[in-house]
């Protein structure tokens, strides 16, 4: 049996600028097993953020195929794309997004659906991100490292197959930086799923099990 998560083949996107078409990503490819803690870096523009949306059935290739754990899910759209994502993927942002009038275990509990409630509980999240103590504060009363260890919390609270993260760490110090992907990289290992980091961050790089880098519209390693 096929331990890969996520795979994508040969994903091309363009955009409309001006009068031309300019093309972004020109036949991507990328295969993630299960267990595997996958880095993307390149300049700003490369199509870094593009890739990751792709990958998150929030945006349409222009064409090539994407597999969630084995089923082609490229042409699902509607109410069952959505119902994919939210039981299959997770995503951390740049900035946390959380609900500024909400407490941290209803930031969790507004989005968790009920059978992963049967196999994730709130208290153990919060006890494995260190941020228990933060269970009953607004984001008001929480640090940035903890508001975006509440956000890696809210990724993981449906016990999806794949994390996908688009610059975690890019508003927190180096410290806090870290022990998040830390964190990312340890619930990933605990719960045998997949992340994809994509980061500026050179520092942290050593947490992430391969490193890709996109040129020319394409993923290429190292
Ligand atoms: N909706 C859009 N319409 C037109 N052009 C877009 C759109 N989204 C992104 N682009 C362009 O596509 C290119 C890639 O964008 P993308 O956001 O994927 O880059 P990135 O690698 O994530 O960059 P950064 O590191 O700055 O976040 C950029 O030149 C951007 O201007
Ligand atoms: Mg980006």
């Amino acid at each position: 049996m096929s331990e890969t998560l996520l795979e994508l083949v040969d994903i091309t996107k363009s955009y409309r600028d001006g009068e031309s078409n300019r093309t972004i990503l020109n036949g991507v490819n990328l295969k993630i097993e299960k267990g595997e803690f996958v880095a993307i870096v390149g300049p700003s523009g490369s199509g870094k953020s593009t890739f990751l949306s792709i990958a998150g059935l929030l945006l349409t290739p222009d064409s090539g195929r994407i597999l969630l754990d084995g089923n082609d899910v490229t042409k699902i759209s509607g109410s069952r794309r959505t119902m994919i994502r939210r039981k299959s993927l997770g995503f951390i942002f740049q900035s946390h997004n959380l609900l500024p009038y909400l407490k941290t275990e209803d930031q969790l509990a507004i989005v968790q659906e009920k059978e992963a409630s049967e196999r994730i509980h709130i208290d153990d999240l919060l006890n494995e991100l260190d941020i228990a103590d933060c269970r009953g504060k607004f984001p008001s009363q929480m640090s940035g490292g903890e508001k975006q260890r509440a956000a890696i919390a809210r990724a993981f609270i449906n016990d999806p197959d794949i994390i996908l993260a688009d610059e975690p760490t890019a508003s927190l110090d180096a410290e806090r930086g870290r022990i998040s992907v830390e964190m990312i990289r340890n619930e990933v290992k605990k719960r045998n799923k997949a992340a994809v980091m994509v980061t500026h961050d050179t520092r942290i790089l050593d947490l992430t099990d391969r490193i890709y880098r996109i040129e020319n519209g394409q993923l290429v390693c190292g």
